[in-house]
């Protein structure tokens, strides 16, 4: 059996496991056609930024157990990093307070209160899409829109709104500045440039007493985030308390329908039967805030351009999507409406297989550990193996966009867009240990994404708005497109890759 990492191999620099290992020329999109293959072979090398062995993995057998046992945790390096932004909120938590929250976060986001946020979601598209006519009206012949940005736009709104009841109006032209999106746009559209000063601020903590401008102006939007985040959490508990303590004197978890996330989440976290020891704190509470504005708009934003970009692709799949879509005689559908969809539901599946907005994520290992392999392995010394052998704190790079790509899982086409293969998926993608539809796209296990159904739910309605209103073409050559992101793989143009992640499409008004 190979031992990897430090106990096995102290004192000598980590190698690749089948000493072929040629990650380093990679990029961050895990791409490679050999990596689809199956079984994937592991491959160990140390990561770029900590000098530790990193297991790449795209086998669903190694997968499941990195995501269930228990054994492993996000990083102590992503954690801190993301920390200084956003707080300690549900995604850099860890252990029992990570359970606490996820506990009480938990019921915002099921199904029941899904149902509730439609009607939010159907009016941003609709306003996305008068935006969207406005701008046509003054275009020429070929009117070309970065829809990108419209997407990201109302992906910001739908979470202000349904989030905390709070207008954040990006979409707004003609709005007043907003302060909290000003604070949002500051702290998260704004790519600090990579310098060597901002690689040692995440590392040596004693740097933050010596702040450069950049880090002096995330500082200046954090306090007003706080702020305005402060004030809505003490304004949703009076009102909770009103509402609910005039009633009964007691609050109880079946109080829990309420109108956006924040209050349901601080109902759950008043109710009288969770014990004291379980309840989050205000700062708990608070960190939510850019947790939900962060994790739950770019990504969202990103797989709708996509999706856009798939049809666009495929006309015959617009055709047949808007078919579907027209045939129904509401513009407002219910969630029930929407979820009957099944052609609109087999393309959505599609898309978020083949463009997972997350590429990978990471795990360390809190404890050494023997892992299994699908198929048994060579390593580089020619041995055999049937298990991999990991050291205390190696680090693990789960392969999301590898394994919804792979080959043996998906056929030789799984890298084509069909949602046809939706009405009969191979059984082999059973074995993928992905929260939604047996793919990776929201990871698995205890940390699987807490939003996948709102954000489904959400992209359905967005779909339905568009696609019923406008025909959609791409704007430059196929090749032009490319991804940018370390995280999340948004689109770009290679011919204008200063300008950042943007999705250039001829969009026309469509009639009958
Ligand atoms: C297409 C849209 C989305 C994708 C592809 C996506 C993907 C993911 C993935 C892969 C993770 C796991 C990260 C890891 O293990 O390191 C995650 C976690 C998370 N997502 Fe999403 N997400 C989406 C939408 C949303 C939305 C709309 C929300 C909230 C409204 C949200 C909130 C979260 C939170 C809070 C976590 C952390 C969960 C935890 O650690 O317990 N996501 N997401």
């Amino acid at each position: 059996m190979a031992m990897y990492g430090r106990s096995a191999e102290r004192g000598t620099p980590p190698r690749c496991v089948n000493g072929r290992c040629n990650m380093a020329k990679m990029p961050p999109v895990v791409t490679c056609s050999r990596w689809r293959r199956f079984p994937p072979r592991p491959h160990i090398r140390p990561s770029d930024f900590v000098q530790v062995p990193c297991l790449w993995t795209a086998d669903p057998l190694t997968v499941r157990h990195i995501l269930h046992s228990g054994n492993y945790s996000k990083p102590w390096e992503t954690r801190v990093s993301a920390a200084k932004v956003i707080g300690d909120g549900v995604l850099v938590a860890e252990g029992e307070r990570h359970r606490g929250q996820r506990a009480v976060l938990n019921p915002a986001f099921g199904p029941a209160q899904i149902r509730e946020f439609v009607p939010i979601f159907i009016e941003k598209a609709a306003e996305l899409r008068d935006v969207w006519l406005d701008a046509l009206s003054v275009q020429g012949e070929r009117p070309v829109i970065n829809v990108l940005e419209g997407l990201k736009k109302m992906t910001l709104d739908v979470i202000g709104l349904a989030g905390f009841d709070y207008h954040l109006e990006a979409l707004n032209a003609h709005g007043k500045p907003n302060e909290l999106n000003e604070a949002f746009y500051q702290l998260f559209s704004v790519t600090p440039p990579l310098s060597l000063y901002r690689l040692l601020m995440d590392n040596l903590p004693f740097l933050d007493f010596f702040p450069d401008r950049r880090a002096r102006a995330v500082r200046r939007a954090q306090a007003t985030m706080r702020r305005i985040g402060m004030e809505l959490i003490q304004d949703r508990k009076a009102a909770v308390l009103r509402e609910v303590t005039g009633q009964r004197g007691t609050i109880d978890k079946k109080d829990l329908p309420g109108k956006d996330l924040l209050t349901l989440l601080i109902k759950a976290n008043m109710a009288t039967d969770i014990p004291e020891h379980k309840r989050l704190s205000d700062e708990e509470v608070l960190s939510q805030i850019p947790t939900f504005l962060v994790a739950g708009h770019e990504t969202t934003s990103t797989a709708a351009a996509w999706f856009l970009f798939a049809l666009t692709q495929s006309p015959d799949v617009q055709s047949k999507l808007r078919e579907e879509l027209l045939a129904v005689d509401t513009e407002s559908p219910t969630m029930e409406q929407l979820t009957s969809l099944t052609y609109l539901d087999h393309v959505v599946r599609e898309t978020l297989r083949l463009h997972a907005p997350v590429t990978f994520t990471l795990r360390g290992a809190e404890r050494d550990d023997v892992i299994p392999v699908s198929q048994p392995f060579v390593d580089r010394y020619g041995q055999l193996q049937h298990e991999i052998r990991i050291a205390k704190g190696n680090r693990i790079i789960i392969a999301i966009l590898a394994l919804n790509q792979s080959t043996a899982i998906w056929g030789e086409d799984a890298l084509q867009f069909k949602p046809e293969r939706w009405e009969n998926p191979p059984k082999e993608a059973a074995e993928i240990p992905g929260a939604w539809s047996n793919m990776m796209t929201f990871s698995g296990g205890p940390r699987a994404c807490i939003g996948f159904r709102f954000s489904i739910i959400e992209l359905k309605a967005l779909v339905f708005t568009l696609v019923r209103a406008f025909e959609f073409q791409l704007a430059v050559t196929p090749d032009d497109i490319t991804r940018v992101g370390m995280f999340t793989q948004r689109p770009a143009l290679k011919s204008e890759l200063a300008k950042g992640a943007q999705m250039k499409l001829v969009v026309r008004p469509y009639s009958r």
